[in-house]
């Protein structure tokens, strides 16, 4: 069956999803689909709530209300090893890598789930020819490197997982433009491999850039949704995120 994009069941599928932490409700109802394949961004401003919704999405946090699913089966109530193993795998703010550990040790850790010893060691050739500054720091020590190496090491890592959506969250923060640019053709690459993608930004106009399609979160709320060329040129974000 060749049936066009955007009637195929998304690969991630999210329903009136509500999620806080205690008492204090932070998503209200969120509706959002990531079709297979798909480079989706959820762009807004700091505490909108977009980590939030990643942090629930990986199984961190409970969801109050509404429903998540991946290729048609339910996320809610699975724990966050049941979801990674399903394919969801999260790049977090800052990195989070082993600072005391070599860069390789940090690839490995992507795998350490994984029990096909032989096809991790080919995915790690795989994942050096990818990104072949790592190949050349495999052995120095992730900490020693530069913000922006670290953050192309947590992606190669993330790649270890073999990962059928990766979820990024906050990527540019803190990183040079020249940098940025590079790890977001590196994401566009991994897309191109047939990895979905929800990249998370406050950077709207770099998201935007880059996505094919995006929703925009203020307060807990998407207030916007569409491609993201389009959105680029909306008058209305412009004056809201753009300064324009
Ligand atoms: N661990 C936490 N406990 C209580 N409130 C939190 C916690 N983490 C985030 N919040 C609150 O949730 C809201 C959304 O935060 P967050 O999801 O981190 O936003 P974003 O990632 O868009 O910057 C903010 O008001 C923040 O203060
Ligand atoms: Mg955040």
């Amino acid at each position: 069956m060749n049936a066009p994009e955007n009637t195929r069941e998304p690969l991630l599928k999210i329903r009136d999803l509500s999620a806080g932490y205690g008492l204090v409700k932070v998503l209200h109802d969120i509706s959002l689909d990531v079709h297979e394949a798909e480079f989706l961004a959820l762009v807004g401003s700091n505490g909108a709530g977009k980590t939030t919704l990643l942090r629930t999405l990986s199984g961190l946090l409970a969801p109050l209300s509404g429903a998540i699913t991946l290729a048609g089966e339910s996320l809610v109530g699975c724990t966050p090893d049941t979801i990674f193993r399903r394919g969801v795998v999260q790049l977090p703010e800052g990195r989070q890598l082993f600072p005391r550990m070599s860069v390789q040790d940090n690839l490995l850790m992507g795998a350490y789930r994984r029990d096909d010893r032989a096809e991790v060691r080919a995915d790690l050739e795989k994942v050096y020819e990818q990104f072949p500054r790592m190949a050349e720091r495999r052995r120095q020590l992730a900490g020693s490197m530069s913000g922006g190496e670290q953050q192309m090491c947590a992606m190669a890592r993330a790649m270890m997982a073999r990962p059928r959506l990766l979820l990024v969250d906050e990527m540019s923060l803190g990183l040079a433009p020249i940098i940025v640019d590079q790890l977001m053709e590196n994401l566009t690459a991994i897309r191109n491999q047939g990895v979905t993608i929800l990249l998370v930004e406050q950077d709207i106009h770099l998201a935007l850039a880059a996505a094919d399609r995006a929703y925009v979160m203020e307060t807990g709320n998407i207030v916007r949704e569409g491609i993201a060329r389009d959105l680029i040129e909306d008058p209305e974000l412009k004056r809201a995120y753009l300064g324009v």
